[in-house]
């Protein structure tokens, strides 16, 4: 995260550079983020005002409205300046529309982006010296944990409900466990319950829903357990990257934790899923294949810049003597393993009987792995870890081009 008041936002890394190059001043100096969405969480939890986001050619173009009326209802002190890197095809009335200050054509050279970014800082110094912005509170928020592994039947589901039931029994806090594996979500089979709602029905959450609404659309499967998610629809159109982020930020503002079941792909709402989460838990077995495939998601989802202390390693099924052990698993994937869950016959049984193994095997040792697992997060949790995650890497002054 960052203090910096001008941060480029979107991929590849290297845009920080390009835009501090156009600006003269050291990259440093320039903050960055990944994602239109990990911008809206820069400015939620930023603790110094943003002056401008400078949003880059990859970012899409509904993604950049998107995030302009987000800062319009919740940084307004906070300019956006959109650099393309083609002619913009006809959408600029939306863009001015939605309080995109300026827009770029990189192609054009340096100096526009320059003049764009210099005008958008003196236009929000001034915003805040006429005191006119202010900034949204901090809200309280629910941690969101998504459990991913890019290859099937790894225990993702498994993992995702057991977690879940153990961390609600563990805090008392009210737990939502979302299906976000649309085509083979299984989330409500781990209970023995169907899903009732539609996606449109969850989707429509997002839009200023109440407490009441949310809970009226999840199904509650134990004390303090709610579960989200509906049933595959192959005809149905999977929700854009924007609709799970409001329907995500609406579930964590009402409960106080969110156990996501990530889809196994790397689509729009994955990354937005991951872009909200405070944690994202890599399953696998301990086979070669299982292994390759973790370690090739942990590359990409570095190389898209979600920092590497997000990620967690779980190892299922991990006491099977097959060659491979926890040790061979971190060097190759240079991450700690932080649990290793091992293979019982509680598991398909507890799965059949609809019940998750922590609530109906209790002592076993599988429920006992999940729960230390549970006791990790939660104490993590307890000792501030997402405000922490999200505060300024060093309180240094603002120096150079835009020091005021
Ligand atoms: N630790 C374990 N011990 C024994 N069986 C397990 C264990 N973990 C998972 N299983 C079994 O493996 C199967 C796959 O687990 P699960 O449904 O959680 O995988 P998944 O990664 O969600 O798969 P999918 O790709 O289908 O979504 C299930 O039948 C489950 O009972
Ligand atoms: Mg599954």
């Amino acid at each position: 995260m960052s203090d910096n008041s001008v941060v480029a936002v979107g991929t590849p890394q290297s845009f920080r550079q390009q835009v501090a190059r156009a600006l003269e001043i050291e990259p440093d100096e320039v903050g960055w983020v990944q994602s239109a969405t990990a911008a809206e969480e820069l400015l939620i939890n930023a603790y110094s005002p943003i002056d401008v986001l400078v949003l880059s050619p990859e970012v899409k173009e509904p993604d950049a409205l998107g995030l302009a009326e987000f800062v319009g209802r919740s940084s307004p002190g906070t300019a956006i300046v959109l650099v393309r890197d083609h002619t913009w095809n006809g959408l600029l009335p939306a863009a001015m529309r939605a309080g995109i200050r300026d827009v770029v054509d990189m192609t054009q050279g340096s100096d526009e982006l320059r003049d764009a970014v210099e005008r958008a800082v003196a236009w929000a110094g001034n915003l805040r010296s006429v005191g006119v912005v202010q900034t949204e509170a901090q809200t309280d928020r629910g941690e969101i944990v998504s459990i991913f592994s890019s290859k099937g039947g790894t225990g993702k589901t498994f993992l995702t409900t057991n977690l879940a039931a153990a961390i609600a029994e563990a805090t008392g806090d009210d737990v939502a466990v979302v299906d976000l594996d649309v085509d083979m979500g299984d989330v409500f089979t781990y209970f023995g319950r169907e899903p009732t709602a539609t996606i449109h029905d969850l989707m429509a959450l997002g839009e200023g829903a109440t407490g009441e609404d949310i809970r009226g659309v999840g199904v509650k499967m134990a004390e303090h357990l709610w579960a989200y998610g509906a049933p595959p629809d192959p005809a149905a159109e999977a929700p854009a990257g924007e609709a799970i982020g409001k329907f995500l930020r609406a579930i964590r503002a009402n409960f106080g934790w969110v156990i996501v079941d990530a889809s196994v792909d790397y689509s729009d709402s994955a990354l937005v899923c991951f872009d909200l989460s405070d944690t994202i838990c890599l399953v696998t077995g301990l086979d070669v294949v299982g292994v390759k495939h973790l370690s090739k998601s942990l590359d990409t989802l570095l190389s898209i810049g979600l920092p590497r202390e997000r990620f967690r390693v779980v190892l299922n099924r991990a006491d099977s003597k097959v060659g491979l052990d926890a040790g061979d698993v971190e060097r190759v994937m240079r991450i700690s393993v932080d649990a290793m869950i091992p293979s019982s016959r509680l598991v398909p049984t507890s799965l059949n009987k609809g019940r998750p193994v922590v609530l109906d095997e209790p002592s076993s040792e599988v429920s006992t792995s999940i729960r230390q697992l549970a006791a990790k997060f939660v104490a993590r949790h307890q000792g501030g870890g997402h405000v922490a995650a999200a505060a300024p890497a060093s309180t240094k002054k603002k120096k150079g081009l835009f020091s005021r």
